[in-house]
């Protein structure tokens, strides 16, 4: 991603997002995000497996879950990508449930709709084009929102938590799965060394782009605690807020409430 590189800047500007480990003009990140996914996105799904060792599906069948979706719910989920939680959503309510997938990058959807059609869905699922931050869905629309493996990523992550409280109605539920710089004293020595080392270079062999995957393992790091992340949901006016740590704290799944 050498254009990424150009685009960044050093520093300490409290303006800044981060991009991994660097700081970089809020306006540059989406834009730089975009890039890592497009670049990614063909084998994307491959990646995970093997970043994992197939842990993130456990993971997503864990959220989904506890998302308990039912026939008839209207779910939101952002940042879906190439769509493993609709498609368990899809799966765990017999076909019965609306689901929208909204992701900023049409890459990642293209290769979610393939997926879906292989899988022999044809319908069910509208994939929308769209911003976290800026979701095109009108207000209280929305039973359940689910975000996996996506807030990372986004540049204004209250600016997120808020429009998810925007579109979910009275009642609905918010369900976050990411990953977590939290997790347990005596697993980080080694996590922090897996993240780092081992996994930009799985990025550089199999979906060759090491930068990309170097970003992931930065981003994680950068990422808001358990407690952290709970505040920021009460502040965009969710309530009832709990998490789950799963798999010592390598992953997490925070829950709240729209009232
Ligand atoms: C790590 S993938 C997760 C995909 C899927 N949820 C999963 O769990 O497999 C992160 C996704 O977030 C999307 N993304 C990044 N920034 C976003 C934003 N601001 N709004 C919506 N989607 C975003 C990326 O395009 C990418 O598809």
């Amino acid at each position: 991603m050498p254009q990424a590189k150009r685009k960044t800047r050093s520093g300490t500007d409290p303006e800044a997002a981060w991009f991994g480990f660097r700081h970089v003009r809020p306006e540059d990140k989406a834009g730089l995000v975009r890039e890592v996914f497009t670049s990614v996105a063909g084998r994307y799904d491959l990646m995970n497996d093997l970043m994992s060792g197939g842990l993130h599906r456990l993971w997503k069948d864990r959220l989904v879950a506890i998302m308990h979706p039912k026939a008839g719910d209207i779910i939101l989920d952002v940042a879906g990508g190439t769509g493993d939680v609709a498609l368990r959503c899809l799966k765990r309510t017999d076909h019965k449930a609306k689901i929208t997938v909204c992701d900023i990058n049409p890459a990642m959807l293209k290769e979610g709709r393939a997926k879906m059609m292989d899988h022999g869905i044809l319908s069910g699922i509208e994939w929308v084009t769209g911003n976290a931050e800026e979701l095109p869905l009108p207000s209280r629309s929305v039973d359940i929102y689910s975000i996996a493996f996506g807030l990372r990523n986004v540049t204004h992550i209250d600016k997120a938590l808020s429009e998810a409280a925007r579109v979910l109605k009275p009642g609905g539920r918010f369900y976050c799965l990411e990953f977590s710089p939290g997790v347990r004293h005596e697993l980080k020595p080694l996590y922090d060394r897996y993240c780092l080392s081992v996994l930009p270079w799985i990025g550089e062999f199999v979906a060759k782009d090491r930068d990309a995957y170097r970003y992931l393992a930065e981003s994680i790091q950068k990422f808001p605690d358990q407690p952290a992340l709970a505040k920021r949901m009460e502040k965009a006016g969710l309530t009832q807020v709990k998490w789950l740590n799963l798999t010592g704290g390598v992953a997490v799944i925070h829950e709240g409430w729209r009232v």
